[in-house]
């Protein structure tokens, strides 16, 4: 039986705008993570604005785009879980000692794009951005822990989206190339991995969670805004190779396992056309530098007319990655006619698979489904692969004598580690794994801190109330004991 290499690199992932906070200072602009409310599960998070009347307005963040002349915008009366988030900026040294102290080769994190150029638009960009940055890494490399690091993990600046109306507009491109390139500059000899979109995908999937609901004007704009995120992370990529050649740039794509509702041949040929839609778009162009056949029919059926250069076609040819990173959660079922109960999961909807059991929040726990997409990804491209989200969403209680006994949360990684074991021994050639929110953040989709997933529990409750203290979990003691058996000890 093979075992998991010695250099695995084992560790955990979180997001600048659900870690970080510190929303005004060191010279940091707003992003759109900043506008956005927050929410339960059953209570969306909104978009706030001010219309062109000077009037307040929200919409909720799934469903629902900015009207016609009005602008994003903070209002004083609104609470914003992301502005102070579990203030990494400030406990980054404490935070990630006990990284250290889990025994983690890697920690993926994100760069937030507005404390390097605040507007976006910048000459030069924010030194003391920058010096944040670099002492993040510097404390990394005390403990030899390796940073994999997002270049975009959901946050333009505000004042790109306001002017310039986010990634519609081509100019985009020019000014994440810029900041992409200072970075990429800045942090060489202290950054191996990068990673350049996260998720590039998970707009599709929106797409095709909410298509009868949507506009063709929205789909149009999503089909052209993923082209100029593809455009902009080959040029990320190429420059990346040119700035040190031992830089490794990987995508990063939300992976969405489906399965056939049924064995009717329809039911087949629907799973096909979810997985190329939603799963393979994204990651065929990144990895193989050019859209796969079935592109053409996935924009002919959504009526959209890419505008792509020559230009684009040559700069995606010459700015492959070099790896594929993803994130799983949950799988879904998918049937040609659409009639089983719905499921929930990351972005994705799908009919309920009768043979597993749901979190709370309604999503699959499905570890087979982590098999089957790491032999699916290298069956495909044969590229090193790495897993750098992957977790269980849960409240945590803290006992009287402060205690957090998550062994839900054990059983939930160890499943999924005995799969990628499994997918070790299958053939894959899988580098890394890094659990999500290692430390519990702000959850994306609904705002809220009670959805936790680290090994270390943070004092903060979804109003914002707390210590900010940090607690070490059962799962804590638990994970460091898998990194120092190298995944042997379960
Ligand atoms: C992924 C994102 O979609 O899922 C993360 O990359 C996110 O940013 C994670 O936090 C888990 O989702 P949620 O909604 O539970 O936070």
């Amino acid at each position: 039986m093979k075992r998991f290499s010695d250099s695995f690199l084992w560790g955990g992932a979180t997001s600048s705008s659900q870690i970080e906070g510190g929303c005004y200072e060191g010279g940091r602009g707003l992003t759109i993570q900043d506008v956005v409310t927050a929410g339960t599960n059953n209570q969306a998070r909104c978009f706030t604005y001010v219309d062109k009347d000077g009037k307040q307005g929200k919409y909720p963040q799934f469903g629902g785009t900015l009207p016609a002349g009005a602008k994003y915008a903070v209002f004083d009366n609104e609470y914003y879980p992301n502005h102070r988030a579990i203030d990494f900026y400030r406990y980054y040294k404490k935070d990630i000692k006990m990284f250290a102290e889990m025994g983690f080769k890697v920690f993926r994190m994100s760069i937030c794009w507005s404390r390097i150029y605040p507007k976006g638009i910048e000459e030069k960009p924010n030194r003391e951005g920058l010096e944040f940055y670099r002492s993040i890494f510097m404390e990394l490399k005390k403990y030899n822990i390796e940073p994999l690091v997002t270049i975009w993990h959901g946050e333009n600046p505000l004042y790109l989206e306001n002017e310039l109306g986010g990634w519609d507009n081509r100019q985009m491109i020019e000014y994440f190339d810029k900041y992409a390139l200072t970075v990429l500059t800045e942090y060489k000899g202290l950054v191996k991995y990068w990673l350049t979109f996260n998720e590039l995908n998970n707009t599709i999937m929106f797409l095709d969670l909410m298509e009868k609901e949507l506009a063709q004007k929205e789909v149009q704009s999503t089909y052209q805004q993923i082209h100029h995120k593809f455009v902009a992370s080959a040029h990320t990529v190429k420059a990346a190779h040119e700035i040190d050649p031992e830089y490794q740039v990987g995508c990063m794509i939300a992976y969405a396992v489906n399965y056939p509702s049924t064995c009717s041949p329809a039911d087949v040929i629907a799973k096909l056309e979810k997985d190329q839609k939603i799963t393979h778009y994204c990651g065929d162009v990144q990895v193989r530098g050019y859209y796969p056949g079935y592109a053409q029919r996935i924009l002919q059926e959504a009526k959209v007319v890419l505008n792509i250069t020559e230009q684009d076609i040559a700069d995606l040819r010459a700015g492959n990655v070099d790896f594929y990173s993803f994130s799983y959660y949950s799988s879904a079922c998918v049937s040609a006619n659409e009639i089983g109960e719905k499921a929930k999961g990351n972005f994705t909807i799908g009919e309920k698979n009768p043979y597993l059991i749901y979190s709370e929040w309604g999503w699959a726990m499905d570890p087979d489904g982590l098999r089957l997409a790491l032999n699916e990804i290298y069956d495909r491209y044969q590229i090193p692969v790495i897993v750098v989200e992957n977790g269980l969403g849960a409240v945590d209680k803290v006992e009287e004598d402060g205690s957090i006994h998550d062994d839900y949360r054990i059983e939930y990684i160890r499943s999924h580690i005995k799969a990628m074991y499994q997918a070790v021994n299958d053939g894959v050639d899988l580098f890394g794994y890094t659990t999500w929110g290692c430390i519990d953040e702000i959850s994306a989709s609904t705002g809220e801190m009670k959805k936790r997933y680290g090994f270390i529990y943070v004092d903060r409750d979804n109003e914002g109330n707390g210590t900010l203290a940090r607690i070490r979990k059962d799962s804590f003691y638990w994970y460091k004991k898998v990194i120092k058996s190298n995944g042997t000890e379960l």
